[in-house]
């Protein structure tokens, strides 16, 4: 079997005697020949020709458009299957037959967030043991303890965009996003403030995320033969960059161990830190807690800081979904000065936006399942234990099967409740799929309706009208260069 790169740099075989590492399709797919790739296929090199390393995922989308439902793509030795139609991504979501692969962009974060839940493989067994610890951490009761705090932040968002909508300047949307989601999570999870909102360029542990995020994009689309030779500078700087993520986390991490027990708060830390798990007794080591922390302060900011920005970003630009938005929000928290808890989830239009704008842009846009058996995708691609696809969530969403003739339009009633019972199950993927889905999808989605409410009742949004959606790939997907201006609504 192909294995041509090794991210974490320990090759071996995972139980089971399944190579680690990239396993290209060659192997566990017999009837690749089935399966159609683009033209102009040159030899050795692949499908390249045309190819932009820049956006892997779009040209992918391009790609799958053309080609139909399953398709293949080769670079330099590694040809990948994507998956898009909502038939097949339905079979892939079947947790008796296929589990989460950890490949490509997944397994390049390996070495900084190790087996930290994201990034561990299924059969290691600190992704249970964290995952046991950390699930109660998600619940309705610690959501509910987060609240405050999430109002918190979103009032240094606001104080900065007051100023701003005085002094009649344009805010940049992204950056401001970023500000408020790094704020959130390591706030409510960790008890850290990073100050961004009183810096005027990102946080270092920003800057050093976004470096290690594009670097990992980076690797999957350089010939594996060159790539030590073109990234020597850049691997330089990843680990440059990677050092700094880990001593802001050891810093984080210490300081809680020196505060007394009286500061014990409960929080995502403390069950780092504190709790043992349930059934066992056993306790997340040292090591294992610090790729936890930087795993939770990546994956819980980067997503929802995108989500956020291309909700605001189509919102602005439907005036008339923004103003059924804005009624709603005015009639379900009324005049009180911010919302209670349970008012944030009763936003049902707001979260409709909101879940379109996922539709559209899924910013974690793909996930990878394998084969747990022997089996055949869709009665006719037959697959080996191992092998592996990759799910175009941005396609899948956009499959006219599953959401009709016009699915590039920005609709928020595709989710209102007769529409989503009319749909197929699993269309409908933002969060991946199965027990390796998204720990913090009801985090996100509380953060980010409780943002989006606030806003849309505190500011009329500008959109410059010579803005056209360009949006940028780090592994995850942001608008590129969104600035709207705001005016302050009276009241
Ligand atoms: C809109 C925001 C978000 C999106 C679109 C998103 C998307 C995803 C997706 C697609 C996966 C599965 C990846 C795969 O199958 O390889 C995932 C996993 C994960 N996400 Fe999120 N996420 C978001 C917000 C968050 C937040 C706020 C947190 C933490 C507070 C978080 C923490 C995680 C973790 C730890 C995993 C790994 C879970 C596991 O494998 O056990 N995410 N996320």
């Amino acid at each position: 079997m192909a294995q041509t790169t090794q991210p974490t740099g320990s090759a071996g075989p995972l139980p089971g005697g399944l190579p680690k590492g990239f396993r290209s399709a060659e192997a566990g797919w017999p009837r690749l020949d089935r399966i159609p790739h683009p033209p102009r296929r040159i030899p050795l090199i692949g499908d390249v020709l045309g190819a932009n390393a820049r956006t892997p995922v779009q040209d992918s989308m391009d790609i799958g458009r053309r080609l139909g439902p399953v398709f293949r793509r080769k670079a330099f030795g590694k040809e990948i299957v994507f998956v898009w139609g909502a038939r097949l991504a339905a079979e892939l979501a079947d947790e008796a037959r296929f589990a989460k692969h950890v490949g490509l962009g997944v397994a390049n974060l390996r070495p900084v967030a190790g087996d930290g839940l994201f990034t561990a493989y299924n059969h290691e067994p600190n992704w249970q043991l964290a995952h046991d610890i950390l699930a109660p951490g998600f619940s309705r009761e610690a959501m509910a303890g987060y609240h405050p705090l999430m109002l918190d932040v979103a009032g240094q968002l606001t104080a900065r965009w007051d100023a701003a909508a005085a002094a009649g300047r344009a805010v940049d949307v992204p950056g401001d996003m970023t500000k408020l989601t790094l704020e959130t999570i390591s706030r409510t999870g960790f008890g850290h403030d990073f100050g961004s909102f009183e810096r005027a360029r990102p946080h270092p542990f920003v800057t050093a995320m976004v470096g290690t995020l594009s670097h990992a994009q980076r690797r999957n689309v350089l010939p594996p033969a060159l790539a030590p030779v073109l990234l020597r500078r850049a691997e330089r700087r990843n680990a440059a960059d990677m050092a700094y993520l880990n001593s802001t986390v050891d810093g984080v991490v210490a300081a809680r161990r020196a505060a007394d027990a009286s500061g014990a708060r409960g929080d995502l830390l403390d069950r780092m830190l504190e709790v043992a798990h349930p059934g066992t007794g056993e306790r997340l080591s040292p090591e294992n807690i610090r790729r936890q922390v930087i795993t939770f302060l990546v994956a819980g900011h980067e997503t929802t800081s995108g989500a956020l920005s291309f909700a605001l970003h189509y919102l602005a630009a439907h005036p008339d979904v923004l103003a059924r938005a804005r009624d709603e929000v005015d009639r379900v928290w009324g005049a009180a000065e911010t919302p209670a808890y349970e008012q944030v989830a009763k936003l049902r239009y707001v979260r409709r936006a909101l879940d379109e704008a996922l539709r559209l842009w899924p910013t974690a846009p793909a996930f990878a399942r394998e084969a747990l058996a022997d089996t055949v995708l869709g009665g006719t691609h037959p697959m080996r234990r191992g092998a592996w696809a990759l799910v175009l969530t941005m396609l899948l969403h956009r499959d006219p099967e599953a959401w009709g003739p016009r699915p590039e339009e920005f609709d928020p009633d595709r989710f209102a409740p007769a529409a989503v019972r009319s749909r197929p199950a699993h269309v409908f993927k933002p969060f991946g799929t199965g027990a390796r889905a998204c720990i913090g999808r009801q985090f996100a989605l509380h953060e980010a309706t409780l943002v989006l409410g606030l806003l849309l009742r505190r500011y009329d949004l500008v959109p410059d009208p010579g803005y056209r959606l360009r949006v940028v790939e780090r592994l995850t997907l942001m608008p590129q260069g969104l600035r709207l201006r705001l005016v302050r609504r009276a009241g």
